[in-house]
């Protein structure tokens, strides 16, 4: 009966049509700056091969039982946030209230980045003078950028609306038909890059140092950053895929298309390694000098030596405009899913119409973003501890709050939820091994697990530990 009202109520709410279409918009969440910026650097400080595999390893272990039980909790209550957490159990109502904080939080900045992105693009595209061509400071162009006022504002509105004109189309109409058309055009690009890149003279060691394990480099630190990462590109512990399992239909395996959306996660991470350091090996002329190139992470090592790179390397120009149309893809369907969750939120049984809840989330995007904007210009005065306000912003979304949600989801289910719900809804209740691995990580390992992530990440934070 109740299986059978999930069902109505998937179906009133609107939803995937089927796996394809969950399975393509969850992995264009997961797909994004974390896969195509933040890994491939990653990848180079921590001995290339070594982290790659600890990578695999973590997402295989945690990674998939984290999707899973996410994506359990959507499916299983077929709510948004709230309404899920209400309905596992009624003492963690407050909780869902928390976790839509993490998307409000996010979005606004990831949209300030996708308007960096969206410039650096279309400069590429038109030739821009300021940022094209052999001897040109890419670095005082981008600080150019960012510090000015008004342009960095303009490329964020466009992408903000852009982000929430998708969402007002709905899960079929916006989010599912976007990614149905962007992913496969991701993949083809991200591929496309890379052997033109592979085919150049001079990857041929890069492409070494991106796959072959360095185990010198290898620490607890290669773990932990393995592991931060994991969460982040994974979209786990924002809620998000929470709500996009609330959309899915009772008939598609969860097993599997988790399965899927982390294979293809990681696929696209090492693609980018593939593209971004090699690329930077032909540029650089000398390995040592590459890998000091590489260790610049941060935005600067995309749009300063990244830029660079491609200015000087063969069809560079239509290369950096392909890149970075690839980058605007990815973070659009990214930007996307965090949009849906606060607006399913607001529309959750039918107390508002999806309009009016998207009109109020670009209204939060517009006001928290404008700061983020503004900080590195106008609002430069405004810093903490060092810290711009879109650094202030992302350290509190990424650093503390993300791992506190992903801790007390597993506490909630592991501890408070009868064990055996989660297991049925993913469809492992009936093999014992499978189960109770899921049990043990749930209950157990993982809440410590991420523990550890924010502790470390705390330490690093305040200077203490640097990772
Ligand atoms: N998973 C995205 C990435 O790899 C980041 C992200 C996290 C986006 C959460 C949306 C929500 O870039």
């Amino acid at each position: 009966m109740e299986e059978k009202m999930n069902e109505f109520s998937n179906q009133k709410r609107g939803g995937f049509t089927g796996k394809i279409g969950f399975v393509l918009s969850a992995a264009g969440s997961a797909v994004g700056l974390g896969n195509l910026w933040r890994f491939p650097y990653l990848t180079a400080e921590y001995g290339g091969g070594i982290f790659i595999l600890t990578y695999i390893i973590l997402t295989v272990f945690f990674g998939l039982s984290l999707l899973m039980l996410e994506i359990g909790i959507g499916r299983h209550t077929g709510k948004s946030v709230i309404g899920a957490f209400t309905k596992l159990n009624k003492k963690f109502k407050w909780f869902g209230y928390l976790c839509v904080i993490v998307p409000l939080l996010v979005v606004p900045y990831y949209c300030v980045i996708g308007g960096w992105v969206l410039k650096y693009g279309w400069s590429f595209i038109v030739g821009s003078e300021g940022l094209l061509g052999s001897g040109v400071d890419t670095g005082a162009f981008f600080g150019g950028f960012i510090s000015s006022t008004f342009e960095p504002l303009v490329f964020f509105l466009i992408f903000a609306l852009v982000t929430v004109v998708i969402v007002v189309f709905g899960v079929q109409k916006g989010i599912e038909r976007m990614s149905k058309i962007l992913m496969p055009t991701l993949a083809v690009i991200a591929v496309f890059l890379m052997i033109y890149v592979l085919c150049l003279n001079g990857s041929g060691d890069g492409a070494k140092f991106t796959l072959l394990p360095d185990f010198s480099k290898f620490s607890f630190k290669t773990v932990l950053g393995a592991l931060g990462q994991m969460f982040y590109s994974l979209s786990i512990g924002m809620c998000i895929m929470i709500t996009y399992g609330s959309y899915m239909k009772k008939n598609v395996s969860i097993k599997s298309s988790s399965l899927q959306i982390a294979i293809c996660d990681s696929v696209f991470a090492i693609i980018a390694s593939l593209i971004i350091i090699p690329s930077v090996f032909v540029f650089a002329g000398s390995n040592a000098e590459a890998e000091v190139i590489l260790g610049n992470n941060g935005p600067n090592l995309m749009f300063v030596q990244l830029t660079q790179v491609f200015n000087s390397i063969p069809g560079g120009r239509l290369f950096g405009s392909i890149f970075f149309v690839l980058v605007l893809f990815a973070a659009v369907t990214s930007s996307v899913s965090l949009v849906e969750s606060i607006v399913a939120v607001l529309c959750e049984d039918d107390k508002m119409k999806r309009g009016p809840a998207c009109a109020i989330v670009f209204s939060v995007i517009l006001i928290l973003g404008s700061l983020s904007s503004l900080g590195f210009g106008v609002l430069s005065g405004v810093s903490i501890a060092g810290n711009s306000i879109l650094d202030m912003f992302d350290l509190l979304s990424n650093n503390i709050l993300l791992p506190i949600v992903g801790i007390m989801t597993c506490v909630i289910v592991g501890w408070f939820v009868d064990k055996k719900i989660i297991p049925k809804e993913i469809g492992i209740d009936k093999n014992k091994t499978l189960r109770t691995a899921f049990n043990v990580i749930t209950k157990y390992i993982a809440p410590i697990v991420i523990f550890l992530v924010l502790v470390t990440g705390l330490l690093d934070m305040f200077g203490v530990l640097s990772i």
